[in-house]
């Protein structure tokens, strides 16, 4: 009787287990990233590299709508110089102030638009949820600010997410109209269509854009939007570590001191 409960359960646990991994998805592929580990830092041609691939790919479906542009030649991220930000920033248009009519429609009833500045932050791709919905089969194309900090795997399951497309279902997934299969999204079916394709941007610095490689770039790219104060925030837990240490050995100092005579 006293063995009987625990056997019970570890049956019932392996049981449910193997009823689960029939449902579930892969875990994230393991690759590697520079910002890995208490020294980690981003690597800057990466993310210059991953926010074009978010430029020219994502962005027609995913806003970044909590990334301001001069962020982008601020130190610990992507690094552009000055200039680049500022013609990054012009290049969007974001939705203008009334006029001085009151009116933030033109006479033929489009919303007025002005040039991006340093302070604006990226527009979305859609007028709202429901437009966005319509264009993608009823999905909604998440907001990727944020990504790499919620979802469990972070980049490397966005990295495993647009490396994952392109196999065979197996016979127990029934797919969907309109699905493509991907056996690293939760359900095994995404509604996003492949978004990479080697060549499928040009890389400035002579990078061979393979699919692998534009999935590596944005994934970086995609963890400083997540986490942009990374690299101050490794260097001041380096700098407190040597303060602690420096701190010991004069408190070890004062103590032979203030002891030196006692016995
Ligand atoms: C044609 C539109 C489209 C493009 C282009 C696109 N996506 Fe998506 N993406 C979607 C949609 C729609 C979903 C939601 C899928 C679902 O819920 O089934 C999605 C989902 C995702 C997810 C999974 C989100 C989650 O909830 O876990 C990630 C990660 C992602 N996209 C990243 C990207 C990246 C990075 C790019 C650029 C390389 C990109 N997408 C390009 C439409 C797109």
């Amino acid at each position: 009787m006293r063995i009987a409960l625990p056997l019970g359960l570890a049956f019932a646990a392996m049981v449910s287990t193997a009823a689960l991994a029939d449902d579930t998805n892969l875990p994230p592929k393991d690759v590697s990233f520079s910002f890995e580990g208490p020294f980690g830092h981003y690597d800057r041609a990466a993310l210059q590299r991953g926010f074009q691939v978010y430029k020219e790919v994502c962005s027609a479906c995913h806003s970044l709508n909590r990334v301001a542009f001069h962020t982008l030649d601020e130190s610990g991220g992507p690094e552009f110089s000055e200039a680049e930000m500022k013609a990054i920033a012009a290049g969007y248009q974001i939705d203008a102030d009334p006029n001085e009519q009151g009116d933030i429609f033109d006479a033929k009833g489009n919303r007025l638009k002005r040039a991006g500045t340093p302070s604006d932050y990226f527009p979305g791709p859609f007028a709202n949820e429901n437009a966005a919905r319509a264009a993608n089969n009823g999905a909604l194309p998440p907001d990727l600010s944020l990504i790499v900090k919620e979802r469990a795997g972070g980049a490397h399951y966005v990295y495993s997410i647009l490396t994952g497309f392109g196999q065979k279902p197996p016979a127990d997934v029934k797919m969907q109209t309109g699905m493509y299969y991907n056996p690293y999204f939760p359900g095994r079916q995404i509604a996003m269509p492949p978004p990479l394709t080697d060549n499928q941007v040009t890389f400035n610095d002579g990078t061979k854009a393979t699919v692998d490689q534009e999935a590596h770039d944005v994934a970086t790219f995609l963890s400083w939007t997540s986490e942009p104060k990374m690299e101050e925030r490794k260097h001041l837990g380096f700098d407190v570590m040597i303060f602690l240490l420096a701190l010991s050995g004069l408190l070890y100092l004062s103590y032979r001191r203030v002891w030196k005579d006692a016995h």
